[in-house]
């Protein structure tokens, strides 16, 4: 459970401090006062990074050199305090209990937490890209292993990329150098396919149900998590497409190139599905995520929702803050521009909360 968080210098947050004695917090205030960007401040502090962005400067005030978060936690009986000072310098310092980590990575899955926000509904609509991030961002939190392979697998990736550009340039191809690298892709490019058919095999019945609590009702879904590596091993597919990739001067088979597909009645869900059961959807997806990681840590991720108030029914929206803010013990922070609706919504919910008023 987070219980302070004190922000300096963070986007447009000169200095503040936040103190969280409940489970459930509603964060009011008008468009552009900061909502998002406290969420996302406790975001940064569970993940050494931004939500909404990988361009560190980003997240420095504009008319600062750079930021400080400092956050308390509380977890099993046990009190942990994260400093993260950025100081403009480009290297930033994390540490846990004045503990400084060597490497950043080391700090994910420690304090698990998923975040909900409007524009991820991309997840559905967008490319594969942002459904492997979903995936990857699962993963990631439970297993270092992963995590370290990717990391290894994206590097490797670029240097094959790089080797088949310059083999363009010069005109000619160096196979045994290409052959080396391709046996250094393959054992990273296997993990990674082999763990995330794993985790989707979990994750699956999750999302599932979650979607069926929300909906109430049978609309069928169904997902597919969809690889190349599904279909031949890896070492073949890099040689099978070994010309198409001198031509396009990059690898174009591989556990980059994963999807899952999700289908409602059958069809591709996100040219089919209306907006609110596109919403109902991400909830399911994102609460899946949440649920693995409760099931897999010891103790609950927090939970954080930025404005979830769109698009869906009263009825879809009652039953999911149901499940969020009773059947769950965790702790949720929920954004809204109106104080009374928040209110007036957990009082319906009988859930008591913690208003924060920007
Ligand atoms: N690096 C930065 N420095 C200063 N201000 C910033 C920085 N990054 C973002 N902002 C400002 O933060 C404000 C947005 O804050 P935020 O997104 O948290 O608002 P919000 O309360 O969530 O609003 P809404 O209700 O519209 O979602 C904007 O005015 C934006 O210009
Ligand atoms: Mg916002």
């Amino acid at each position: 459970m987070l219980q302070k968080i004190s922000i300096t210098h963070f986007k447009n947050y000169d200095f503040k401090s936040f103190n969280f004695t409940k489970n459930v917090i509603g964060i009011c205030g008008l468009n552009g006062i900061g909502k998002t960007n406290l969420l996302d401040a406790i975001y940064y502090c569970c993940f050494t990074k931004s939500y909404f962005t990988n361009t560190d400067s980003l997240n420095v005030n504009f008319e600062k050199e750079g930021f400080r978060l400092e956050a308390y936690f509380k977890n099993n009986e046990e009190e942990q305090k994260i400093i993260c000072i950025n100081r403009g310098t480009g290297k930033k310092e994390f540490s846990v209990n004045d503990i400084q980590y060597e490497k950043l990575s080391q700090h994910i899955g420690k304090f698990p937490a998923v975040i909900i926000a409007p524009d991820d509904v991309e997840i559905i609509t967008g490319g594969s890209e942002d459904r492997r991030r979903y995936l990857d961002t699962i993963i990631c939190q439970l297993d270092d292993e992963y995590l370290h392979q990717l990391i290894m697998y994206n590097k490797i990736m670029q240097q094959r990329n790089s080797l088949l550009k310059r083999f363009a340039e010069h005109g000619n191809v160096d196979k045994t150098l290409l052959d080396v690298i391709n046996q250094q892709l393959i054992n990273p490019g296997k993990i990674i396919f082999e763990k995330r058919d794993s985790y989707t095999k979990k994750l699956i019945p999750l999302i599932e149900n979650f979607y069926y609590k929300i909906a109430d009702n049978n609309e069928a879904i169904a997902f597919n998590y969809v690889s190349h590596l599904q279909t031949e091993i890896f070492e073949n597919l890099l040689t099978q497409t070994y010309q198409r990739d001198c031509i396009l001067q990059r690898t174009s088979t591989g556990i980059h190139k994963d999807d899952v597909h999700f289908l409602l009645n059958s069809q591709p869900f996100k040219t089919i599905a209306s907006q609110g059961q596109r919403k109902s959807l991400l909830f399911a997806l994102k609460l899946a995520q949440y649920q693995l990681l409760k099931n897999c840590k010891s103790y609950n991720p927090i939970l954080l929702l930025d404005d979830v108030f769109e698009k869906l029914d009263e009825k879809r929206m009652y039953r999911l803050l149901h499940w969020i803010c009773k059947e769950n013990e965790g702790q949720v922070f929920i954004t809204d521009t109106h104080k009374q609706r928040l209110i007036n919504i957990f009082e319906e919910l009988e859930v008591d909360v913690e208003i924060v008023q920007l």
